[in-house]
């Protein structure tokens, strides 16, 4: 009966294929017939492979304010007034900064004292200069000197931090600054935290008796109202002039309470990722526009006012506040392990790379070989008790060394296997990876980067099926579907599933991944696609975080031989699938890629299993509309949702909807 039901159908000129599949499967459900099922088997007797738990991980990088003026919760914009510095070599032409070696990048700011204006309310006059007489320290040789001629109704300084700053209503700010005068001069000083226009003022604390020479003061203010625009106001009532250096305000509420800490609401985001571990501080950042403009974590570390900023190539400033102890305490606080990519010599290869002279390489060594004592010496070695002082004894949870971001050539692999050598020597247990398939040269694990359209990503779900199984395992330290799809919308989201479930396939070579870039300030961009969209009270995660977050918090230890349609093209029918073990519950975790604009009736079948319990969870991230994104005005456009499924068994029929992502949770215990 059903074979003669089956020759009057037309099955995509699969006819023949489809009926040895039926022959030997328990027979199917008649929705599972109907014309255009599609078929997904699953044999849990065929060999499986391990999944590494460290498969899902993220990236971090300075770009997009992701970390100043983003994750990092400092609130004032240019605190240190350290913006106009140049790296060292580089000079200005024009409005352009150029390194010596050519390479060119947009000035970013637009006045000296960028980010601070002058308060003058009524009759008061007076005026703000970037100097450098009498400078906080070396490190910060420059200030801001508030010249008051007449105070007026009220005169002084705001600030409104990076695109507005946010006071919640009930919550604590704690503001600290740095400040002198000349002579006999004193002041009583209000910080206010009001309204971008002044006219609403959310709380105030006064800071008597400011002066002489530099010091620091805090206080701390309760805010009385909301506002995601609010600025800060630092005003005297009397003429005079008084300097300020290094003012920071930050809120109480930080991620795990950590001081000079993480926002509570974008922190959570990423936790919400689960990550396995950590990539940090970039990217091409790593090597800077110029060797002197490199990631030199030694600039990071310690009292804020000791910190040197850095011109970021990507377009702004960053104070380092967000340092090398923030990311691994960072690490720590994500439950994840830390993979810190270091300066192999030479500044980014896309940006005229300068490289250090042979002689010179060692002492770059030298500043790897430091940053991992500072991350696991003992309390008692130079760097670990570097770490011990800034209140972490215990070693930090690294795991991996990267040598370079992006970088190729001979100079590139000589300077590698110098790092290589005596990183392991002092450190046997780390992973070093490296950013290139060397021939001649040990290579744990190489990193490999991924950008390109949608088309070329559901191609790449088959990429690593033949990768060499001999060579170095493989971390796709940097992907994104990146290329028209808005600013990310759902078709990049599915895009990057069908990749995903080839990496997972091929776990047994391709150990860890990482989304690139993380995070991105809706109100400056600087990479066209991204995965966490914020701004200064909002946070949109794209589709394209849901399928990751699907994917490493549904994350198998086996993966089990999957086929999709037996003997069909899968590409044909737009579905990409995989099926693994949890070992913990024994759990079956289907999932599914409908990349088609039609809903697909499917077919599973499950052999060489557990018996399978009826009832299931399905999660799904779909919508009619591939086009649709999540942005910080509608940040909930696309979601997963989650249900009851109750007909699962060892075979059924799930209906897949038009451009979906379906994750299946089959029980196979009570
Ligand atoms: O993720 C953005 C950039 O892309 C990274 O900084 C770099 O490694 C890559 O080219």
């Amino acid at each position: 009966m059903i074979i003669h039901w089956i020759v009057h159908k037309r099955i995509c000129g699969h006819l023949a294929a489809l009926l040895a599949f039926l022959v030997s499967q328990p027979p199917l459900s008649f929705a599972a017939l109907a014309e255009g099922v599609s078929t997904i088997v699953v044999d849990g007797a065929a060999p499986r492979v391990n999944i590494n738990p460290r498969l899902y991980g993220i990236f971090f990088e300075e770009i997009n304010h992701a970390g100043e003026g983003g994750l990092y919760a400092e609130m004032v914009l240019n605190r240190d007034f350290e913006m106009t510095t140049l790296p060292q070599s580089a000079h200005w032409a024009g409005n352009l900064l150029r390194t010596e070696a050519g390479w060119q990048e947009r000035k970013w700011f637009g006045n000296e004292l960028w980010g601070w204006k002058l308060l003058a309310e009524g009759r008061a006059r007076g005026a703000i200069k970037l100097v450098s007489d009498s400078p906080l320290n070396e490190r910060n040789p420059h200030s801001m000197r508030l010249a008051v001629r007449a105070a007026g109704k009220r005169i002084g300084v705001v600030n409104g931090g990076c695109f507005g700053m946010h006071f919640q209503k009930g919550k604590w700010y704690d503001l600290a600054f740095f400040a002198r005068t000349e002579g006999e001069a004193r002041f009583d000083l209000t910080a206010t935290l009001e309204s971008a226009s002044g006219r609403e003022s959310y709380g105030r604390a006064m800071v008597k008796d400011v002066g002489g020479a530099w010091k620091q003061y805090r206080c701390t203010i309760q805010a009385t109202g909301s506002d995601a625009n609010g600025r800060l106001a630092l005003t005297i009532k009397s003429p005079g002039s008084i300097w300020f250096d290094m003012v920071s305000l930050f809120p109480r509420e930080t991620f795990r309470s950590r001081p000079n800490g993480l926002r509570e609401d974008l922190a959570q985001t990423l936790a919400g990722l689960k990550p396995a571990f950590v990539r940090f501080p970039g990217g091409a950042i790593v090597g800077g526009m110029n060797l002197d403009n490199r990631i030199q974590w030694k600039n990071s570390i310690g009292s804020l006012e000791e910190r040197r900023g850095t011109a970021n190539l990507w377009g702004y400033w960053t104070s380092n506040g967000l340092g090398l102890h923030e990311y691994l305490q960072m690490c720590e606080d994500l439950g994840a392990d830390a993979l810190w990519v270091c300066n192999p010599g030479l500044s980014d290869n896309y940006r005229k790379a300068e490289i250090a002279p042979p002689e010179r390489v060692k002492e770059f060594v030298q500043e790897a070989l430091d940053a991992i004592e500072y991350a696991l010496g003992p309390a008692n070695s130079t760097w670990g008790a570097q770490r011990a002082a800034n209140g972490h004894p215990a070693p930090f949870p690294l795991k991996f060394v990267e040598i370079g971001n992006e970088a190729v050539g001979k100079v590139y692999a000589d300077n590698y296997r110098q790092f290589y050598e005596a990183i392991k020597a002092r450190y046997p247990q780390l992973t070093i990876i490296c950013n290139q398939r060397l021939q001649d040269a040990l290579v744990d694990m190489v990193d490999e980067h991924k950008y390109g359209s949608p088309e070329s990503f559901f191609n790449a779900h088959h990429l690593y099926d033949h990768a060499d199984r001999n060579g170095p395992k493989i971390y796709v330290g940097e992907y994104g579907c990146n290329s028209g799809v808005g600013e990310g919308n759902l078709l990049a989201a599915l895009a990057e599933a069908a990749y995903l479930l080839g990496l997972e396939r091929n776990s047994d070579v391709v150990v860890m991944s990482s989304y690139a870039p993380l995070f991105f300030h809706a109100n400056d961009i600087q990479w066209p696609v991204n995965l966490i969209g914020f701004d200064s009270s909002r946070v949109a995660p794209r589709s394209s975080y849901y399928v990751q977050q699907m994917l490493a918090r549904n994350r198998p230890d086996e993966v089990l031989q999957t086929e999709v349609g037996p003997g069909v093209d899968p590409k044909s029918q737009g579905l990409f699938a995989l099926a693994g073990i949890e070992a913990t519950s024994g759990d079956v975790i289907l999932k599914v890629v409908n990349r088609s604009a039609t809903a697909c009736p499917t077919a599973f079948s499950l052999k060489g299993l557990a018996q399978i319990q009826p009832k299931a969870v399905v999660t799904t991230l779909a919508s009619d509309d591939p086009m649709v994104e999540n942005t910080v005005d509608e940040p909930d456009a696309i979601v997963p949702v989650s249900s009851e499924f109750a007909q699962a068994g060892a075979n059924f029929t799930c209906t897949l909807r038009p451009y979906s992502f379906t994750l299946l949770r089959l029980k196979t215990r009570d």
